[in-house]
This record gives structure tokens, sequence and C-alpha cells, in this order.
């Protein structure tokens, strides 16, 4: 499937005639025959949605120029936010990026991969300047999920994958989400069932500064730290940047995962952030809570309340966060008040996610 090359057009006329192929397979024995198909459409240029163990990628052959350009617009997205090169098989990181200089490469490949890590490595000449963004650097990652190695294998190209979601909105851990963001935008969508994490991948660079923790998710700091020995996490995983301050993954500069409604942290002692949230309780407030905390509304706004998990449960947390900053922004919601989740381990994604939703507006409720 050659596509037409449309730069220069507008998005509305480019997007006109495209309709979206819907394809449906296994998570964990996906049918050979439709990963041919769907992969013959990566390596041909064009753009396919797929499932990974933390969410929904936008997938496009990270070889292909103009195909990765073709991710961009589809999701809105600016250009000089890179692109993460997905492969098959953890050994062909070698392929696209330089060794590391700080050796610790392999073992994070013993220990990782596949999985949801992705690097940052000085790339080679082989991917081009749409994928990185104009960057010497490239990030990469070889996913765990059966559906995406069988369909990177087949499509016999890397695949450059952004999550597959429109610009600025949740990321997808559902099919259905993919195509409430891009549908009638994109060749194809494989629907493989739901993503089992939740949370994007953990994003670390390694040069000669050391090891720097861009974005946190499944493998946690303290399990990278172990590995690796010091870990330095970038500013802007926990705090505001300045306007002349630089995050070390350009996307973290953005303000994602912005809900319309106006969405505040409220932190302090959970009796005291139990009493602000049960008072601010009215019918354009929505509430995302913890499980231990339902008895505490009234019954009759039950539907305002949107439940994380267990306090103690971060692996729920991530999984469900997504979906709930989806369903928390209902139409005729004017704020989202949102509890602060603990931040050790897999919370730190879960934090980060959800302090860059709330902007980094913070209630504090212990006077
Ligand atoms: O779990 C994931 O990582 C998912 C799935 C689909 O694999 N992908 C994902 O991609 O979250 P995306 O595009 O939504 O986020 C990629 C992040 C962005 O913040 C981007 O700036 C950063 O990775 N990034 C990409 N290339 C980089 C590079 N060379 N140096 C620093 N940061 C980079
Ligand atoms: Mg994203």
């Amino acid at each position: 499937m050659k596509r037409p090359n449309c730069f220069g057009k507008k998005g509305s006329e480019y997007f006109s005639d495209m309709k979206t192929k819907v394809f449906h397979v296994n998570p964990v024995e996906p049918d050979p025959s439709t990963l041919q198909s769907v992969g013959r459409i990566l390596r041909e240029g064009g753009l396919v949605a797929f499932p990974t163990e933390t969410v929904y990628g936008l997938g496009a052959s990270a070889l292909d120029a103009k195909a990765c350009q073709n991710v961009y617009r589809a999701k809105g997205r600016p250009s000089d936010n890179p692109l993460i090169v997905h492969v098959s098989s953890p050994d062909q990181i070698y392929q696209y990026a330089c060794s590391d200089s700080t050796g610790l490469l392999n073992k994070l490949m013993q220990n990782f991969m596949p999985g949801p890590l992705t690097v940052v490595l000085k790339k080679n000449e082989v991917i081009p300047d749409s994928v990185t963004g104009g960057l010497q650097t490239v990030a990469i990652r070889c996913p765990a999920h059966p559906v995406a190695r069988k369909l990177i294998e087949a499509a016999g190209v890397p695949v450059a994958a952004p999550s597959a979601n429109l610009s600025g909105s949740p990321s997808p851990t559902k099919a259905e989400h993919v195509l409430q963001d891009l549908n009638g935008r994109i060749d194809c969508i494989l629907c493989g069932g739901e993503a089992s994490i939740g949370v994007e991948s953990t994003i670390i660079s390694l040069d000669e500064s050391g090891v720097h923790l861009l974005r946190p998710g499944f493998v946690t700091l303290e399990e990278l730290e172990e590995v690796c020995g010091k870990v330095y996490v970038d500013k802007a995983v926990l705090q505001k940047l300045s306007s002349d301050e630089k995050p070390l993954a350009p996307g973290m500069k953005y303000r994602h995962y912005a809900p319309k409604a106006n969405t505040v942290m409220v932190t302090g002692a959970d009796e005291n952030v139990r009493r602000f949230l049960a008072s601010a309780l009215q019918d354009n407030v929505s509430i995302i809570c913890f499980e231990e905390d339902i008895d505490f509304f009234p019954d009759h706004f039950r539907h305002r309340i949107h439940i994380l998990g267990s306090k103690h449960d971060p692996l729920s947390q991530a999984r469900n966060l997504f979906s709930i900053l989806r369903n928390a922004d209902e139409k005729d919601t004017k704020t989202i008040y949102t509890r602060q989740p603990p931040t050790e381990g897999v919370g730190l994604a879960v934090y980060n996610r959800l302090i860059k939703a709330c902007g980094f507006q913070i209630i504090q409720t212990d006077s």
C-alpha cells in the first residue's frame, strides 16, 4: 500500500478518504496470517495501532521517514517530540544504536528485556531524523507482548511507535480508546485485548554522564539501581520546569494526559483529604480516589467517584489510571480532584502521570 505524498495538504484533506481497517487477534497466540497482512501494511509505509504490555502504540516503519512523518500528523504531535523504535529481540538494538559507554546495556538487557524498559542511546545513520526529532540519540525498546513482537517480526522492519492517542489525551490501554482518538486517521488497528501494565515504559538514558531516569514506569527506580548503581532522576519527573529548562525526554515538557476539566491533586492525612473531598463533591466535580475512601462519600454521588485501586496496590492504580482519566473527564465535569498516590515502586509512574495531568496544581489539606 503506497500512500500518496500528502505533505502540504491540510489535515482534513489528508484524512478525508481514509478508512481504518480493524483486525482482532488472540493476545497470547495471534493468528500468523493476520500478522503477515498487518506486518505488510507497516512494511509498505502504512500506520498500524497495535497492543503492547504498557499501552497501545501507533506504529510505522522506523526506516521510512515519510511514514514516520505521518505518525506525527495522525496524532497531531509536535515534530520535536521523538518516537520510540520497537524491535522484536533485544540484540537488534545494536543494529540501530551505538554501544553504550557505560557498559551497562548488556546487564539491562539480561534483567529487563524484552519488557517495559526503553533505553536512549547514540543513534546510527540507519534511523531517519523524523524518528528522533533531529536528535543524535534514539530511544529503543523490545516489548514483551507476544502480538507486538510477532507483528514487528512479520513486518521485517523496526517499528517507530508513540502511544496511539491524539496528542494531549491519555494513552490508550484498550483498542476502543484508540478508535475514539484515531479512527479514520490511520490505516489499521490490531485489537489484542487490554494492556496489562497500563502506563508507558520506563525511559532511561545511558551516556558518559551515567544513567538518568527520564520517565518512570513499570521497571522501577529501585530495580534499576540494583542493576546499575546510582540512577539520576530527571527534574521533569517530579517538578514543573521553568520556561528556560529542558527535560531530557522532549515529550516530558508537554502537559500530557491533560483532562479538559481543571484537575487538582489533594494531599494530606487520609482523614483531612477525605473531609476536603466530601465537601467539594457536587454535580460538576469528579473525584479520583482509593478503594479505601469509598464509604466516606454519599451514595447519590457514587457516579462521580472513580476508584484508582487500593492505596497499597500501585499495579492496579497503573492499570486503571488512563481509563479513569478518560471517564472522570465527562462533558459536564468542571473540576477533577485526585488523591496523591504513594510514590514508591511503580507508584512513582502513577504519581508522575497524575501530577502532570494536574499541571502540578496541589492542595495541601494538613494545616
Ligand atoms: O510504553 C511505551 O513506551 C509506549 C509503547 C507504545 O511502547 N510508547 C510511548 O511513546 O509511550 P510516546 O511517544 O508516547 O513517548 C515517548 C517518549 C516521549 O516523551 C519522547 O520525548 C521520549 O520518549 N523520547 C523519544 N526519543 C527520545 C530520545 N532520543 N531522547 C530522549 N527522549 C526521547
Ligand atoms: Mg504518549
